[in-house]
């Protein structure tokens, strides 16, 4: 369970964006910040929560999993949905502007490389968004539409940690204990770091509350880095549920 702590940025500053972004990243990076290997997804039954406007299901499903995505924002039909991951993915580059140096610049070449990630995840998503209505499903944490055991991966990117801003910690025990409840297999969670890119206070609370609920939590380091010193994913193996 170490901590990177290397490369901190100053404490007074973060990216700041207003309220819960929808945006959405491609199947690729998915991939790299959970670490997942393709032969996970096969025959799997996957959830991505939230789902925002990432291309992750879509990637998923051709891949040979059976995956759903959950968010607040679906439900609206497709034009409206577009409408709002276009203005939150232009409100979200445009909030780089000053605060580059939070990042690590490697695997995007720069803020409009940046962009062009989101915009094809976008596309994608809304492709898929239309063609398969049943596979995305309006809900919010902490309170998922499934019964217990549902699936055997449930990956939640991009939520929890980053807007501990908005988000107390009384919600962060209550949507992991609920991410697991859902689970058979594992619970992802990525990145462990808030906006000022410091590791969220609350994650040894989250670590004790897990075992204490008898699941086995590990933090893993992951070949991926954008935000400084975001490179570890939460990774609960909920197999041995009580
Ligand atoms: C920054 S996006 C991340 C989307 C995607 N997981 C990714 O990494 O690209 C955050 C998403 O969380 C959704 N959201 C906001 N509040 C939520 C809640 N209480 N439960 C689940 N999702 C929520 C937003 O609508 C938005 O789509």
């Amino acid at each position: 369970m170490a901590c990177s702590t290397e490369q901190r940025a100053e404490p007074d500053r973060a990216y700041e964006i207003d309220g819960v972004a929808f945006l959405g990243r491609t199947f690729d990076e998915y991939s790299r910040l959970f670490g997942l290997e393709p032969s996970q997804l096969s025959g799997a039954r996957v959830l991505d929560c939230p789902g925002g406007a990432s291309g992750f299901t879509a990637g998923a499903v051709a891949r040979g999993a059976d995956a759903y995505a959950v968010d607040p924002v679906y439900g609206a039909d497709t034009e409206t949905v577009a409408a709002r991951g276009r203005r939150d993915l232009r409100r979200a580059v445009a909030a780089l502007d000053g605060v580059e140096d939070l990042y690590v610049w490697e695997t995007y070449d720069g803020t409009d490389d940046l962009a062009s990630h989101r915009w094809s995840a976008l596309g994608r998503f809304l492709a898929d968004y239309d063609d398969n209505p049943g596979r995305y499903l309006p809900a919010a944490l902490p309170n998922l539409p499934f019964p217990d055991d549902s699936f055997d991966l449930v990956c939640c990117s991009h939520l929890l940690c980053l807007y501990a801003g908005e988000f107390d910690h009384g919600f962060h025990v209550a949507a992991i204990r609920e991410l697991c409840r859902v689970a058979r297999g594992e619970v992802r969670v990525f990145p462990l770091v808030d906006f000022s890119t410091h590791r969220y206070e609350g994650l040894d609370d989250l670590l004790l509350e897990l075992e204490r609920a008898g699941h086995d939590p590990e933090i893993r380091s992951v070949d991926f880095e954008f935000q400084r010193g975001a490179d570890e994913c939460l990774v609960v193996d909920v197999a041995r549920k009580g």
